[in-house]
């Protein structure tokens, strides 16, 4: 029997472009499932921390990024909790050490060759709404809408302030920046998987616009490639 198609759209972009908050409302419209390809290679950085591994042990990576038990669930007032082997680890998912952690391990095509099975597994009826940075060029060239999200610098940075602040972080405007600007460049030059935009991608600007208009436009793609009504 034939399998039925499973629609996709695979949304990239540098990090603070907005893609969490897109990428959920629309999969939140769509009732398709979510994945947060991000928050994967975040999980593999903290796993390689709690289990002491040297921050340079590429194999020892690959192998938690293989083995890690992770659970993405939702607390009682609807919130994200993310456990990592039992362990609940949500904030610390968040932080900027994560993340920063998250763009070293990402690096290695070995990390990277060991997680396509986990993303993968989420290519579920009735569709899928992938967030990353390699979605529509690397783990799913076949998707059928790929966005690719971009907003100024200086933008990017408030965004990821305002919304680390938020969640009660103390940190510096200024050197979010500066760490951000080292993980985009880091994320755009390496060897395997580098960020950019998918031949057949759609360009989408967000400086200066809300979240709710960018979130219009790419439901205007989808509808007019038939993905919903
Ligand atoms: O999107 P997020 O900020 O959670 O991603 C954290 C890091 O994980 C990125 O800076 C990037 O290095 C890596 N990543 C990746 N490929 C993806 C998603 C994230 O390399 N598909």
């Amino acid at each position: 029997m034939m399998r039925p198609h499973v629609p996709i759209v695979a949304i990239d972009g540098p990090s603070g472009s907005g893609k969490g908050t897109i990428s959920r409302a629309v999969a939140r419209y769509a009732g398709w499932h979510l994945l947060d390809s991000g928050a994967l290679y975040r999980l593999v950085a903290l796993a390689g921390q709690a289990r002491g591994l040297d921050p340079q042990d590429v194999e020892g990576h690959a192998a938690l990024a293989r083995t890690m038990n992770v659970e993405f669930g939702v607390g009682p007032q609807g919130e994200e909790v993310v456990k990592l082997d039992g362990r609940d680890v949500t904030s610390e998912l968040r932080s900027e050490t994560a993340g920063q952690g998250a763009s070293r391990v990402a690096a290695w095509p070995e990390v990277r060759t060991a997680l396509l099975a986990r993303q993968k597994a989420f290519v579920q009826p009735p569709g899928l709404v992938a967030d990353g940075r390699d979605m529509g060029t690397v783990v799913f060239p076949e998707a059928d809408l790929k966005i690719f999200l971009t907003a100024s610098a200086e933008e990017r940075a408030r965004r990821r302030y305002k919304q680390l602040k938020d969640k009660g972080s103390d940190v510096s405007l200024a050197a979010l920046s500066r760490e951000i600007a080292e993980r985009d460049l880091r994320d755009s030059t390496r060897a395997v998987a580098p960020l950019k935009p998918a031949p057949d991608a759609e360009l989408i600007d967000s400086t200066g616009l809300s979240a709710d208009e960018v979130v219009q436009k790419v439901l205007a793609l989808g509808r007019s490639r038939s993905l919903w009504p």
